[in-house]
C-alpha cells in the first residue's frame, strides 16, 4: 500500500470510535437524508447483490436494509476498526477487508455498488474507478456519494467558514484528532473539478455519468452506469 493511503487508513482507524457521533453532529443529520436519496437514485432492489465500498461503520448498509430489504449486502473497507464497528451494528450482511485499489472480488460480481464519503480518500482515483467498474456486472450501477463545493457567492463563503474553521475545531476536540478534521475540508477542496471527474469515470469504462447535486451543492450523488455489452 502506498504511503498516503497507509496514512489515511491509520487516520480512520484512530477516529473510528468517534466517527458516528461526529458524523451526525457535524452534518446536522443531513447525511441521513443524503444516504436515502443516493439509495433511491442508484435503484437498489430486493434480490440484488450490492457492495458498499468504504462502508465504514455500515450506515449505508443499514439504510439499504431498512429501505429495501432482501438485498445481499457486502461491506468493504480497508480500516479494520471501522469495519469492526460496522459489524457490531449490523450483522445481516458480510464484511470484507478491502482496498479500493485492488478489490478482492471476482469481475462482474455486483448488481449495484455504493461508495459514500469514501471516494475522495482513494488516493489513485483512476485505478479505484477501474476496479469498481471491473467488479460491477454488465448493466450495473455505481453511486458515488461525496461532498462537493457549493455554488453561490454568499452560501459558498459561509460554508467555507464552517467547513474549514468550525468543523475542524469541534471535530478535533471530540475525536482528539484535529488533523483528521483538517484533512476533511482539504480533501473536498482538492477533489477533481467536475469535467476532470467526468472524464475519469468515462475513461475507467463507465458508459454514462450523471451528477445529482443536493443541499445547495454541498453533496452530490453521482450515478455511473456500466454498459450491458
Ligand atoms: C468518511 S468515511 C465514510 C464511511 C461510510 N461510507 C459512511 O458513509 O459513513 C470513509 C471511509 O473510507 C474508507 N477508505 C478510505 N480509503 C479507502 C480505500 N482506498 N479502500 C477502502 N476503504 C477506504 C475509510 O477507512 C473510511 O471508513
Amino acid at each position: 500500500m502506498e504511503h498516503k493511503s497507509r496514512e489515511i487508513k491509520q487516520m480512520f482507524d484512530d477516529i473510528a470510535h468517534r466517527y458516528d457521533l461526529l458524523n451526525r453532529l457535524l452534518s446536522f443529520r443531513t447525511d441521513v437524508r443524503w444516504r436515502k436519496k443516493a439509495i433511491k437514485l442508484v435503484g437498489i432492489q430486493s434480490g440484488q447483490t450490492v457492495l458498499d465500498l468504504a462502508c465504514g461503520t455500515a450506515d449505508m448498509m443499514i439504510e439499504m436494509d431498512n429501505r429495501v430489504g432482501g438485498v445481499n449486502l457486502i461491506g468493504g473497507d480497508f480500516s479494520y476498526n471501522m469495519l469492526k464497528l460496522g459489524y457490531d451494528k449490523f450483522q445481516d450482511g458480510s464484511f470484507s477487508v478491502s482496498d479500493a485499489h485492488m478489490l478482492p472480488f471476482k469481475s462482474n460480481s455486483f448488481d449495484r455498488m455504493t461508495i459514500s464519503f469514501g471516494f475522495r480518500n482513494v488516493t489513485d482515483k483512476p485505478t479505484g474507478l477501474k476496479e469498481m467498474h471491473r467488479v460491477l456486472k454488465p448493466g450495473g450501477k455505481l453511486c458515488i456519494l461525496e461532498f462537493s463545493q457549493p455554488e453561490g457567492f454568499i452560501f459558498s463563503r459561509l460554508y467555507r467558514l464552517y467547513f474549514t474553521k468550525i468543523l475542524p475545531f469541534i471535530g478535533g476536540i471530540i475525536s482528539g484528532n484535529r488533523e483528521a478534521y483538517d484533512y476533511l475540508p482539504d480533501s473536498v477542496y482538492k477533489f477533481p473539478k467536475k469535467e476532470v471527474y467526468r472524464q475519469m469515470v468515462l475513461e475507467a469504462g463507465f458508459e454514462t455519468i450523471d451528477f445529482n447535486p443536493m443541499t445547495f451543492g454541498i453533496c452530490d450523488a453521482t450515478i455511473c452506469c456500466k454498459s450491458n455489452g
